[in-house]
């Protein structure tokens, strides 16, 4: 089998060419993202290998189909770039990678979280100019503060219990709140209202979009530290740049943005940056960014081929693959039975 494998970047290659080898799956890999203009790489492909920037809307599905590929492997966990409807419409099949590395995303958020509140991002740059004045640099402790989870699956509950581990109390909002989880679920105005610190975990669906927005934010404590290892859209960008101009947002710690697709996994250090909203984020000193790393571990990367190539296997031969995304009477059910 052969796959069209968009928006590769060097990371990629070992793992999926070793499982790849395996299972007899060849990928050709492009540095170019998934897009209608781009689309005919897929050329004599079975199916294309995508991730959380490339296009897969009807446009890019139709044409797909048009050239004869048959399956979408995802290698993300994220599928709200996928036009579902669209792929069963064309009789292309689509799998994802659930999930990978809970760790990798959860420890990140605490990563930034730290780097944040102990301002070691300004250490980091002060020491090395032999700077060792600690003027500006007062943080405050994670012991006994209010994090507010938004979203209890696989992910937010490892932050949790990291977050516990820092001896933090603990508020949870879920649409569909776990059953005997030992920590408290709220609504989400209480849980915004009651947070010193507010981390996102829940996917990016109609429902979430902008989730964060001038509304909510108002309902923050004043000074509270947002997280955002999720997906860009949650946060009302625009709005987040309000609340931290005014100081109600206290810290924003980023590893999505709302409009990153035309800027993240890129080096643009050479280039003006277009996005003004989020140029002036990123020259707060209260805000971190980083460009979609939470992912990014070795464990996470291995597990993301293995499980990548093995739905490619399931689907091709027949099997039942549970990662399967099926278009099922105007919904999506999770898992294929053959
Ligand atoms: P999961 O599916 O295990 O958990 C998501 C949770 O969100 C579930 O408990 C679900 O009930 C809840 N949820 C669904 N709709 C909701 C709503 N309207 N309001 C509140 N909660 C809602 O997903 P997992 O593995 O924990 O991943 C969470 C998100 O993390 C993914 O959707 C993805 O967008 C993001 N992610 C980011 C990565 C990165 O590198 N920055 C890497 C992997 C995932």
């Amino acid at each position: 089998m052969r796959f069209a494998f968009f928006d590769a970047k060097p990371y990629d290659r070992p793992s999926f060419e070793r499982f790849g080898a395996e299972h007899g799956v060849k990928f050709k890999f492009y540095e170019t993202k998934l897009t209608p203009d781009t689309v005919g790489l897929a050329r004599n492909c079975d199916g294309v290998c995508t991730f959380v920037n490339d296009t897969l809307d009807a446009e890019v599905l139709e044409a797909l189909a048009d050239l004869d590929c048959k399956y979408l492997a995802l290698r993300c966990a994220g599928y709200n770039n996928v036009d579902l409807k669209a792929a069963h419409d064309c009789g292309l099949r689509a799998a994802h990678v659930p999930a990978y590395s809970p760790y990798a995303v959860a420890e990140h958020a605490m990563a930034l979280l730290l780097t944040s509140v102990r301002r070691i991002h300004k250490a980091y740059i002060r020491t090395r100019d032999f700077n060792f004045s600690l003027s500006g640099m007062t943080g405050f402790d994670l012991h006994g503060k209010t994090v507010g989870v938004v979203g209890t699956g696989r992910i937010g509950r490892v932050f949790i219990d990291i977050c516990r581990g820092f001896g933090m109390k603990v508020l949870a909002y879920d649409k569909f709140p776990a059953k005997d989880a030992g920590y408290e679920y709220v609504t989400l105005e209480e849980l915004l209202s009651r947070s010193d610190i507010i981390s996102l975990h829940c996917p990016l669906t109609d429902e979430t979009r902008h989730l964060i927005n001038c509304d909510t934010i108002r309902l923050m404590k004043k000074g509270a530290v947002v997280i955002n290892t999720s997906r860009g859209a949650l946060i009302d960008a625009e709005c987040l740049l309000e609340g931290i101009k005014s100081r109600q947002i206290g810290a924003a710690c980023l590893d999505v943005y709302e409009e990153e697709t035309d800027y993240f996994f890129e080096d643009l250090s050479g280039h003006i940056l277009n996005d003004d909203i989020l140029a002036r984020l990123i020259s707060m000193p209260n805000v971190i960014v980083t460009s979609h790393q939470a992912f990014l571990t070795e464990e996470a990367l291995s597990n993301i081929a293995e499980t990548t190539v093995q739905n490619i296997v399931q689907m091709h031969d027949g099997l039942p693959c549970a990662n399967e995304l099926v278009w099922k009477d105007g919904e999506i059910v999770h898992g294929s039975a053959k």
